[in-house]
């Protein structure tokens, strides 16, 4: 294998591709990565791969600009990887920052897919060596792949934030939006220090959250409800409306993945919610205007992974000690993307 590796990107988050590239002191190679008028999504590598190693970038989720969106950029991916396959590339890493599709990775009743599952199959067959990715929405679906998997956090960028706010120890209590999200927040109230609660959630009906009950107190603190990510903003909004009615004191929300589907922008600017912190796995194409949405930058976590993979070093060492970082400035160092005050 050539010894400096390639990357590849296609349209739904080219800029986090080039600041990974950049913190690496590489570029994006060239290709094309278009339509064709029939609308069939168009590939065309534009350098030589041969006997390298490829890491293709890409969410999959709607692009900033919404020209592309969430089935364009897996089928964007999945061609990408097969051109760069066919091209004889040494191996292929599919980086996928948000990795879609994965709400649906069990069957809850008769007749439903697992879309996480088939989202899998596709990645292999079409010639996927390795996959990072992070926060996904349920640790197991690793288990889907044959294949090494890299689920990286963002806790260590969201808790050195949170941080640097003040928004630690005593007068924080870390709050679960649902009972899937405890071991998560867990791990949020353990980094900071500070004490635990759990909101209880049903689903109605799909996309439509209620809070049923929620264990743990949270009078007179701060609660900083932790999730991995955002779509209606329907979950985070009821969650924070029940712990001000308990008596928060205020409600921060973070989220690795800030999907912000349909009215979420709305329905969160109208929330009882302080400040609405994400990364940017996944571009802000609707949030970015609003006061109370702050982006962190995980770009140097995913740029020092890429680093130990190419040089066959320890990528879990990243997330040991309680500063989450070990030798490299890496998730210690997450710039704020955009924010304002609240
Ligand atoms: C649920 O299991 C997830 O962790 C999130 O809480 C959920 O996907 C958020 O969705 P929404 O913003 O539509 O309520």
């Amino acid at each position: 294998m050539s010894s400096s590796p390639l990357i590849f990107s296609g349209n739904s988050n080219r800029a986090l591709a080039e600041e990974i590239a950049k913190r690496l002191k590489l570029h994006v190679g060239k290709s094309l990565v278009d339509k064709f008028k029939n609308e069939e999504t168009r590939i065309e590598i534009g350098e030589n791969v041969r006997g390298s190693e490829v890491f293709v970038i890409q969410s999959i989720c709607r692009s900033a600009d919404g020209k592309i969106g969430v089935n364009d950029s897996l089928m964007e991916l999945l061609l990408m990887v097969d051109a760069l396959r066919r091209a004889s590339a040494a191996r292929i890493t599919a980086v996928i920052p948000y990795y879609g599709y994965a709400k649906q990775d069990k069957k809850t009743k008769g007749r439903e897919p697992i879309s996480a599952k088939v989202i899998a199959n596709l990645l292999k067959v079409t010639g996927t060596k390795r996959l990072v990715t992070m926060d996904l929405h349920a640790a197991q679906i690793q288990g889907f792949f044959d294949i090494p998997v890299d689920n990286l956090m963002a806790m260590p960028v969201l808790c050195n934030y949170l941080k640097k706010e003040g928004l630690s120890r005593d007068r924080v209590v870390v709050v679960s939006p649902d009972a899937g999200g405890v071991h998560r927040a867990e791990l949020f109230a353990k980094r900071l220090e500070s004490s635990l609660a759990i909101v209880f959630k049903r689903r109605p009906e799909p996309d439509v959250s209620e809070v049923t009950d929620i264990v743990g107190d949270v009078k007179g603190k701060i609660a900083v409800i932790v999730d991995d990510m955002i779509s209606t903003g329907g979950t985070l909004a009821k969650a924070a409306e029940a712990i001000k009615a308990r008596g928060a004191t205020q409600v921060y929300t973070v989220a690795t993945h800030g999907i912000f589907a349909g009215d979420a922008v709305r329905v969160l600017e109208d929330s009882d919610i302080e400040k609405v912190i994400v990364t940017n796995t996944i571009p802000l194409h609707n949030a970015g205007d609003h006061p109370k949405f702050v982006q962190l930058s995980i770009a140097q976590t995913f740029a020092d992974t890429i680093s130990r993979i190419t040089t066959n070093r320890s990528v879990s060492a990243l997330f040991d000690g309680e500063e989450g970082g070990t030798s490299e400035p890496g998730p210690n160092e997450a710039p704020v993307l955009q924010t304002a005050t609240a």
